[in-house]
């Protein structure tokens, strides 16, 4: 039996788990900062260590915007020790600063709905897809991804989607296709035509559409 299938918004469950860092609670480990939970379905496999590796070099990054990273793979602590040496030889760094849980009796894998029943380890049991969830400070879920374990994850995006989901949490904006950090923003469909002013002082351009409606509304990404 798997666990309930969480929604974007809804409260992320706490836990404990053992990490190659030793004993965790999740909401403890979290203190006041957002999360990024991924998971991985084994130990010393390819895609994995590339994923790994680019977490660690990216690690100023989501200091950046106050984001925790965890990983979570389906074998022992013991195991993530021997791992994590060749992830650290393969990222070229000298230390290795984010957790990996130790999930190799799937608990956790099976609570949060992460196995894939088509991806099966030696022994023929489903190993974890590559599951992204965004927690933040609020132990909200903001961001659910699954990939298939022989893709691996865009870590560029992952950083793209936080900057909109705290940019978008504070002003009355949403980010367009391929926006990135900097680029311009789309004012709210809520957002009445007679506040347009006061809320973006910088200016509004409305683009023009056969239907004559006014909702493509674009304005420079608010400051801060
Ligand atoms: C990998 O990390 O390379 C991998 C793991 C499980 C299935 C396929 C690929």
């Amino acid at each position: 039996m798997s666990g309930k299938a969480l929604n974007i918004g809804d409260q992320f469950p706490n836990f404990q788990a053992q990490t190659n860092e030793g004993n965790i609670d999740f909401y403890e480990w979290m203190t006041d900062k957002w999360a990024i939970l991924f998971s991985h379905p084994a130990d010393f496999t390819p895609v994995c260590t590339t994923e790994l590796s680019r977490v660690a070099q990216l690690i100023p990054e989501f200091n950046k915007r106050g984001v925790k990273p965890i990983a979570l793979s389906c074998d022992t602590a013991e195991s993530h020790k021997g791992w994590i040496e060749d992830i650290k030889s393969y990222a070229k760094l000298p230390s290795f600063d984010y957790p990996i849980i130790a999930d190799n009796k799937r608990e956790l894998a099976l609570k949060l709905n992460m196995l894939d029943k088509d991806e099966l380890s030696a022994e023929g049991i489903p190993l974890t897809c590559r599951a992204v969830f965004v927690v933040d400070d609020k132990k909200k879920l903001r961001l659910s991804i699954l990939y298939p374990a022989t893709t691996g994850r865009n870590f560029d995006e992952i950083l793209r989607v936080i900057d909109s989901l705290q940019l978008t949490q504070t002003k009355s904006v949403a980010t367009p296709a391929d926006w990135k950090q900097g680029g311009q923003c789309m004012v709210l469909p809520t957002v009445k035509a007679e506040d347009v002013l006061k809320l973006f002082p910088e200016g509004v351009q409305t683009i023009e559409v056969p239907s004559g409606k006014s909702y493509l509304r674009i304005t420079a990404q608010p400051k801060d």
